[in-house]
């Protein structure tokens, strides 16, 4: 199997988004997760394991195992100690079946060349009965008000470079599909909101973090000539007028998805 490469990479700016958007999203995740005493819980593509140590916080006696293919991000990885690193590759799973009572993604499946055998994989590990939930991206409901063409252009050139790394920007829309093609039973879709506007507490966080997708895919966006430096500087300073206006808004939804095995 050809992989994926991952868009955003490890540096630490790329660490500083995705810690903030962790702290951004991490209440209403955790919330949607329904995490009991004792649980068996993996998390596959742990990242930097600010989720995983905030599950293993949320009741008592639960155990996380963070999956994660990038030993970069392992060794920078939050310590908890109810969480256990494992270095490996969603796609194959170092673990025998039927192990966990949860097991979840987020922020993973758009990364992944194939998600298909990815979910398999991720219902093979969990326990008959057990849950296996997802929250991923589809970029094309990012809203921002006023209009940002410069930003819009590339936001759409963005996809089709994340198509070229053999991911997929848009795989949110598809959770129903890939649940149910893995066999998995019960499948609940939600969506959790992202709704920010000047003056509210998160909005210059969200465009922060806008700002800050495209920074880190940015050398590789000029050298695969999906789009030009100069465009790019462009949308970054139409995002950051934006961030200073007092009449600007920005929404999204995440998508999610909640199966039983
Ligand atoms: C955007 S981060 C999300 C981290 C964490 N789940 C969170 O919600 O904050 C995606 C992570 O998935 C990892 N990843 C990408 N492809 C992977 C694969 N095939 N197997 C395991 N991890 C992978 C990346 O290295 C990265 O750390």
């Amino acid at each position: 199997m050809t992989d994926a490469t991952y868009i955003h990479g490890t540096a630490s700016t790329e660490q500083a988004r995705l810690a903030a958007l962790n702290r951004l999203t991490n209440g209403p995740f955790i919330e949607f997760l329904r995490i009991e005493p004792g649980m068996q819980v993996l998390e596959v593509g742990s990242g930097l394991g600010i989720l995983a140590a905030e599950v293993a916080a949320a009741a008592p006696g639960v155990q996380v195992t963070g999956l994660e293919r990038s030993p970069n991000q392992i060794a920078a990885a939050t310590s908890h100690p109810c969480v256990t690193y494992v270095e490996g590759d969603a796609q194959q799973l170092p673990f025998p079946e039927a192990q966990f009572d949860l097991v979840y993604c987020r922020y993973l499946l758009e990364h992944v060349a194939d998600p298909n055998r990815a979910v398999a994989e991720m219902h093979r590990v969990t326990r008959p009965g057990g849950r296996v939930a997802v929250m991923e991206n589809d970029i094309s409901l990012v809203r921002i008000d006023p209009p940002c063409p410069g930003f819009q252009a590339i936001w759409a050139v963005f996809a089709q470079y994340q198509w070229q790394l053999k991911g997929d920007a848009f795989i949110g829309r598809r959770l129903f599909r890939l649940l149910h093609s893995a066999g998995l039973t019960q499948i609940e879709l939600s969506f959790q909101p992202e709704l920010h506007w000047s003056g509210s507490p998160n909005f210059r966080l969200w465009i922060e973090n806008l700002r800050g997708n495209l920074g880190s895919a940015r050398a590789g966006l000029v050298e695969a000539g999906v789009c030009k430096a100069e465009q790019l500087a462009r949308a970054d300073d139409e995002l950051r007028q934006l961030a200073e206006r007092a009449d600007a808004s920005a929404t999204f939804a995440w998508n999610r998805a909640m199966a039983v095995k």
